[in-house]
């Protein structure tokens, strides 16, 4: 009989270093997301597909080739979520919790789907943490976001990276725009490649940032849609550069940027790894604001509204390895030989209250001999053990011995876990 292998293009993730990796990252994010003010939302995995074909736009490569669907019980069309934005606003509007001049800070972490062509730094299934303001129409949030997001991948060790942003304006700049650039690149139809010719037609703002050679040479001399800006618009992208100064983030802009989902108006911004980790992969963080996104969801007074999601795959690929594993602090060994019942029982409420004062403690609970229990402690990488026997039962003792040394000392079982504490902070604040 055979065995199975994961999904194309979805991983698991093992114990072990890089799971430590996933763990340390997303305390980061949320971390990062509390001192910004945000609360941690968790929608479901399955959404009607409607919200995407809406919210994202039903002309995105996520949604029209991307999109993982199936049928429920009633026939209706639901989807793996491509992505947290759109979920996360039909949350607020189904809770009630928007409008009336309410500002939310909302922020996630999990799943998302998409079927992409997998490549390196492309999965099927790829993580996100992200972070979504409602509410808000000033350029600071924009801002805000932005610095957000860098100080959250500074967190994270990267220095090698580079925040673009741009203005798409509002829903009327967006389609005059969207005619003067369909008339340049209509005008090179011959040039460009197939996908350019079908990007033309679909999404003509996306054959910006094509990557065919014949699509890019055909760009060569398109109208900016910074020209385009209608006043109230260019003002708000200039605010939001200010800001970003005041905050001192670096950025550049690129009028090309125009981002692959629907939903966005005014600033926009992609933060991309220049360190070569990712190779063409290389977006770690997008996002932007979409005050419009609600009204198309159906919420009858408009919502602005300010986001970004980081994928978490990348950022790990991107961020440089921490050499040290995590190992244990501790390891307790249970003696065989008299009243070896008592003294294991002794061992299993030591390793308790070590771990409940936050140890990472290992318990070998195969109890084989000393020598093998003592081996598997140190193989674990434990400083301290804390030897148990009939004797130090008697005594109401343990025997702490410091793995680096040799050292050993005698304590009662009442202190042993004090010791073991004391001594971690001692070693810590002394720099060892
Ligand atoms: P996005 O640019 O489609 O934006 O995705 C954000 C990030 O998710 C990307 O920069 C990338 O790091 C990661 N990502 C996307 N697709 C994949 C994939 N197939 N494999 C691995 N990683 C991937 C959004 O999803 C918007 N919802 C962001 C946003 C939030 N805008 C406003 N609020």
């Amino acid at each position: 009989m055979g065995t199975f292998a994961a999904v194309t293009g979805m991983n698991d993730l093992l114990p072990g270093p890089e799971g430590d990796r996933v763990r340390a990252l997303l305390a980061a994010f949320r971390d990062a997301a509390a001192r910004y003010g945000f609360g941690e939302v968790r929608t479901p995995l399955l959404e009607r597909a409607e919200l995407f074909e809406r919210g994202v736009g039903a002309a995105t490569d996520i949604v029209d080739k991307e999109l993982f669907t199936l049928a429920d019980r009633g026939g209706r069309a639901l989807a793996l979520r491509p992505e947290g934005t759109a979920p996360a606003a039909r949350a607020a509007i189904e809770h009630g919790l928007v409008g009336r001049d309410r500002v939310l800070r909302w922020c996630y972490a999990g799943p998302m789907y998409r079927a992409e062509r997998p490549a390196k730094g492309r999965f099927r299934e790829f993580h996100q943490v992200g972070a979504e303001v409602y509410g808000d129409p000033s350029p600071a949030v924009d801002a805000e976001g932005i610095e957000m997001a860098v100080s959250f991948l500074r967190g994270l060790g990267l220095a090698r990276f580079a925040v673009r942003v741009n203005s798409l304006g509002g829903p009327e700049t967006r389609a005059a725009y969207g005619r003067a650039l369909f008339e340049h690149f209509n005008a090179r139809r011959g040039d460009l490649s197939e996908e350019g010719r079908a990007r033309l037609d679909r999404n003509v703002l996306r054959l910006l940032d094509a990557k065919d050679p014949r699509d890019r040479a055909a760009a060569e001399g398109a109208p900016s849609i910074l020209a385009a800006l209608a006043p109230v618009d260019a003002r708000h992208f200039e605010a939001v550069q200010g800001y970003l100064a005041a905050l001192g983030v670096p950025f550049t802009i690129d009028p090309t940027l125009v981002r692959g989902l629907d939903y966005y108006s005014r600033t926009v911004f992609e933060i991309t790894d220049q360190s070569g980790a990712l190779g063409a992969q290389g977006a770690l963080c997008g996002g932007g604001r979409y005050d419009g996104l609600f009204g198309a969801l159906g919420h009858p007074e408009p919502v602005p509204a300010f986001g970004f999601a980081a994928g978490v795959e990348r950022l790990l690929m991107a961020a440089p390895s921490d050499p040290a594993p995590v190992a244990f602090r501790a390891a307790v060994v249970a003696a065989a030989g008299p009243a070896e019942g008592a003294v294991r029982d002794a061992a299993l409420r030591l390793a308790q209250r070590l771990r409940a004062a936050s140890v990472r403690t290992h318990l070998d609970t195969r109890f084989g001999s000393l020598r093998s229990q003592m081996r598997r402690a140190s193989d674990e990488g434990a400083e301290v053990v804390l030897l148990l026997g009939a004797t130090e039962l008697a005594a109401g003792t343990v025997t702490l011995k410091r793995m680096a040394t040799g050292e050993q000392q005698t304590v009662t079982l009442d202190l042993a876990v004090e010791s073991v504490v004391t001594d971690a902070r001692w070693r810590t604040r002394g720099g060892a």
